[in-house]
């Protein structure tokens, strides 16, 4: 594995392999990697391409610097599991990779709900650092996890926006035994029962809706029931239509449940997709029926 911490040598690296007519595809990732960032390592190796993997804390996604700071980092531990998954390139970017946000971007209307609400700054922060990677590798194809689903939804709008050749390749979330998603922010937390309840909420909805229906203002009870559970504060429980995050309505339309609880401090985030196109009709989120 080829460890790159300049970025005139990533530069230099990226059009000698143009020159050999191989593809790339690029992971981008803050380490601590876990289960869910190897399965998209793995995946990004499987057609012969050059597997590219970035590890870098992005200064400008966090809304408290205190955050920042305590992120976890082990970068002896990831460089051992990713050379062991036998990829070719791992870029290290250097503190001073990027300073500020692209300036004069707007990002869509996306951005606002959800994580969005409270979280002001951050996707900017993530484009910002993406769109730097972006022009700099110009990857055939970038490897997301579905676990940050909105944050693929801002990164696709700033491939549209910016006429950028790559293609998103987005894999599923990775869970653990317990159904809990895998992230590295679990670690930080003792109780993992708490945190099983998130996807216990989602399946339940997903259930419902699959079966008979899910009235949608059982949202508001659902949430003050987590709030007695364990869960400090529920961030959001929304359903929301796939392709803009938009509210559902009386048409057809792929959607997934998305969720984000503060549990002793830490903030979680989590959605389930279903698998059938649904509707709001009478209050309830219920399976579209083909006629
Ligand atoms: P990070 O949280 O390290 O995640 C890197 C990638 O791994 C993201 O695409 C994320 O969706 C994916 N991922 C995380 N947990 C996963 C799981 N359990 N299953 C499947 N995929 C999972 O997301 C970021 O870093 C940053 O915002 C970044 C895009 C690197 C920009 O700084």
């Amino acid at each position: 594995m080829l460890l790159i911490k300049e970025e005139k040598q990533i530069a230099r690296e990226i059009s000698r392999i143009r020159k050999l007519g191989k593809e790339i595809n690029f992971v981008p990732t803050m380490g601590n990697l876990h289960a869910g960032h190897m399965s998209l390592v793995r995946k990004a190796k499987r057609n012969g391409a050059i597997c590219l993997v970035s590890i870098f804390v992005n200064p400008l996604q966090f809304n408290e610097q205190i955050d920042f700071k305590n992120y976890p980092r082990s970068i002896k531990d990831d460089r051992m599991l990713l050379s062991i998954n036998k990829t070719d390139i791992l870029f290290l970017p250097n503190p001073s990779f990027i300073s500020k946000n692209i300036s004069n971007y707007q990002l869509g209307k996306e951005s606002k709900k959800l994580c969005g609400i409270d979280r002001g700054g951050h996707f900017l922060g993530v484009a910002s650092v993406i769109l730097k990677f972006l022009k700099l590798i110009q990857p055939d194809n970038l490897y997301l996890g579905e676990k940050d689903f909105q944050q693929t939804i801002i990164i696709n709008n700033l491939i549209n926006d910016f006429n950028l050749k790559t293609r998103i390749k987005l894999l599923p979330t990775v869970r653990d035994s317990k159904g809990i998603a895998i992230s590295s922010r679990n670690q930080f937390l003792k109780k993992k029962s708490t945190i099983q309840l998130l996807p216990e909420t989602l399946k339940q909805i997903k259930r419902e809706v699959e079966n008979g229906g899910f009235r949608i203002s059982k949202i508001n009870s659902i949430k003050k029931i987590l709030e007695t559970k364990g869960i400090e504060k529920v961030n959001y429980l929304d359903i929301l239509k796939e392709k803009d995050l938009a509210y559902l309505n009386n048409k057809c339309s792929k959607v997934r449940i998305f969720i984000s609880a503060t549990i002793s401090g830490i903030r979680l985030i989590d959605n389930m997709g279903i698998d059938k196109d649904v509707m709001l009709s009478n209050g309830k989120v219920r399976i579209c029926c083909k006629v």
